[in-house]
C-alpha cells in the first residue's frame, strides 16, 4: 500500500496507476476508521481497479467551538485496516499541503440552498468547508468514482449538486449507513459517549423508526409528529438540535404530496452530537 503526504507525490503515484490503464475509486475520510468506512472502501473496490483513501481532519469544516483538536486521530490503526482491506494508496496530507496560505486565505467552494438547513443551519460554514476540501481532493486524486456514506445524507446531496454544477468528471456513489447491533449509526464521534450515554444513544434510531412507521401508516401531520418525538427524545436525555421531515432531493420541508422523504435527526447526548436519518418512499 502506498502512503503519500504531499500532493506532488500523490499525482506521480496516481499517474502510474493511470498509465497502467487502472481506474480509481476514492473514499475521502477524516480517519478514526470504523466498519462504516470499510463498507465505503469495499464499494469503491467493486467500482474501480484501485482504491484511494484520504485521511485528513479538515480544519475548514469545524466551527470555532467544535471538536477539531479533540477529533480522534488513530493513523497507525487506520493504515493497518486499510492495508488489510486491499487499499492501493492512502493520502495523509498535513493542513499546509491542503491550505498552503492558511484556511482563511483559501478559495471556498460554496453550494447554495441545500446548505442552509439542518446541519448547515446549526453549523454555519461547515458545508463550505466540506465542499472546498472535497473539490480540492477530487482535483488532486481525479477519481472515476467517489464513495460517501448515507449517514451524512445532507453532505451526500450537497456533494452531488457540487459535482453536477461544476461538471466535475466523477461519479458519486452513496452507501447505506453501517450500524451497531443495537441500531446506532457508526460514527467516529461515538467514541466520545460515556457508557451511560452509549446505552441511550440507539434511542435516536428508534425514534426515526417510530416516525417512519407512523408515516407509512398514513400520518401526514409532519410538524406535530416531529414535535411529539422531539419531546420524547428530550425525555430520554437527548438535547435535540433538529428533527425534521424533508424532501430527499431538494431538502424542502415535506408536504402531504412529497413522495421521497427523509427524516433527519441531530441531537446531543452530553457533549456528543449524533446524527442519523431514515429514508422513506411513499
Ligand atoms: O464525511 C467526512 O468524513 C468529511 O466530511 C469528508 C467528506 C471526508 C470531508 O472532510
Amino acid at each position: 500500500m502506498d502512503i503519500v503526504t504531499d500532493p506532488t507525490s500523490l499525482r506521480e503515484t496516481l499517474q502510474g496507476y493511470r498509465n497502467a490503464g487502472q481506474t480509481i475509486g476514492f473514499v475521502p475520510t477524516m480517519g478514526n476508521l470504523h466498519a462504516g468506512h470499510l463498507s465505503l472502501v469495499h464499494r469503491a473496490a467493486a467500482l474501480a481497479d484501485r482504491v484511494v483513501v484520504s485521511i485528513f481532519v479538515n480544519p475548514m469544516q469545524f466551527g470555532p467551538n467544535e471538536d477539531l483538536d479533540a477529533y480522534p486521530r488513530t493513523l497507525d490503526a487506520d493504515l493497518a485496516r486499510l492495508k488489510a482491506a486491499g487499499v492501493a494508496l492512502v493520502f495523509t496530507p498535513q493542513p499546509e499541503h491542503i491550505y498552503p496560505e492558511g484556511v482563511a486565505a483559501h478559495t471556498k467552494v460554496s453550494v447554495p440552498g441545500l446548505t442552509n438547513v439542518l446541519c448547515g443551519a446549526s453549523r454555519p460554514g461547515h458545508f463550505d468547508g466540506v465542499t472546498s476540501v472535497v473539490c480540492k481532493l477530487f482535483n488532486l486524486v481525479a477519481p472515476t468514482v467517489a464513495v460517501f456514506g448515507e449517514k451524512d445524507l445532507q453532505q451526500l446531496l450537497i456533494i452531488k449538486k457540487m459535482v453536477r454544477d461544476l461538471a466535475l468528471p466523477v461519479a458519486i456513489e452513496g452507501v447505506a449507513t453501517a450500524r451497531a447491533d443495537d441500531g446506532l449509526a457508526l460514527s467516529s464521534r461515538n467514541g466520545y459517549l460515556t457508557s451511560e450515554e452509549r446505552a441511550i444513544a440507539p434511542g435516536l434510531r428508534q425514534t426515526l423508526i417510530a416516525m417512519g412507521n407512523a408515516i407509512t401508516n398514513g400520518e401526514r401531520r409532519y410538524s406535530d409528529l416531529c414535535q411529539h418525538h422531539s419531546a420524547q427524545l428530550k425525555s430520554h436525555g437527548f438535547d435535540p438540535d433538529y428533527l425534521e421531515i424533508r424532501c430527499r432531493s431538494t431538502l424542502a420541508l415535506a408536504g402531504v404530496d412529497t413522495q421521497q422523504l427523509a427524516i433527519f435527526a441531530a441531537a446531543k447526548l452530553g457533549k456528543t452530537r449524533l446524527i442519523d436519518n431514515l429514508q422513506l418512499d411513499l
